[in-house]
């Protein structure tokens, strides 16, 4: 069990990669707080991981909204007394926009979730961390589209590469004072993430699948969870800042 007794907060973990990454949290033993805004899936997520080592507890909330990104972890400290992982994964894809086609809203919503969202969460975080003696550790998904300019729209790529700038400079901040913050550039993952994708650019699509190798499959989120285990433990003690990219290859070409 590497997370038995330890309170690990993770964002999205109502479908994709976060539910897989809350799941298996749980399962390693750690208390969870499962966020997202779908009461009824983060209700799932409790059935199914109930009779593991650790246990979750739903945390429903808009994380575009300062209230929620601050009270999830109020909520974390408020039931366990302290925090010790927060795993910023909820994101939204941007309909592959190129900055001609993007509207204001578009670019103001995925910034919102996928930079503004996670930025508060991890000033909320670095402050209840810096209180306790045995330090914290954060998580940030990012995405293949945070190191380079050709797998989304604008917007998504400008959230992405903003999310690894943050993580190094909170990396170096606090690197003396018991936290590190790592970031994973997942390549594409099967999950539920273009679902919400209805409006999306035939430019933007052409030319990020024209740059694709798509003899590389698609991963599972599985694929990702280890390295989320990985840096999240003591393991990486010296693994501080790092952007690491999951990708199966496809951004080696
Ligand atoms: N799938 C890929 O190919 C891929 C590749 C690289 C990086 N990523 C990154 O991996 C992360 C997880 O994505 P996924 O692929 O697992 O997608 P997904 O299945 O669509 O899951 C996204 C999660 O984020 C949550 N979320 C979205 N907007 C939210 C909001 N405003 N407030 C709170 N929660 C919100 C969703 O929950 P609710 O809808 O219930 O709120 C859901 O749990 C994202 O950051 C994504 O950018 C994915």
């Amino acid at each position: 069990m590497r997370f038995e007794g330890k309170t690990v907060v993770v964002t999205g973990a109502s479908s994709g990669l976060g539910y897989i990454i809350a799941r298996d949290f749980a399962k390693e033993g750690a208390t969870v707080i499962a966020v997202a805004r779908r009461a009824e899936r983060l209700e799932k997520l409790v059935e199914d991981t109930a009779g593991m080592v650790g246990s979750v507890l739903p945390y429903v909330g808009d994380l575009s909204k300062k209230e929620n990104a601050e009270g999830m972890i109020d909520f974390a400290v408020e039931k366990t007394g302290k925090l010790d992982v927060l795993v910023n994964n909820a994101g939204v894809m941007d309909e592959f926009k190129p900055i001609g086609e993007m509207s204001d809203e578009l670019w103001d919503w995925v910034m919102a979730v996928n930079l503004h969202g996670p930025v508060i969460a991890m000033r909320k975080a670095v402050n209840v961390m810096l209180e306790q003696e045995s330090g914290g550790n954060i998580v940030n998904i990012a995405s293949i589209g945070g190191v380079c300019g050709a797998r989304a729209g604008a917007a998504y790529t400008a959230s992405k590469h903003a999310l690894v700038g943050v993580t190094k400079n909170t990396a170096f901040m606090y690197a003396h004072r018991g936290i590190r913050c790592n970031v994973l550039c997942p390549g594409g993952i099967e999950t539920e993430v273009m679902e919400s994708q209805t409006d999306i650019s035939e430019f933007g699509v052409s030319r990020v699948m024209g740059g694709l190798d798509t003899a590389i499959p698609a991963g599972k989120p599985e694929d990702i969870t280890p390295s989320v285990f990985f840096v999240a433990s003591d393991d990486a003690k010296f693994t501080n800042g790092s952007v690491i990219v999951i990708d199966g290859g496809v951004s080696c070409n």
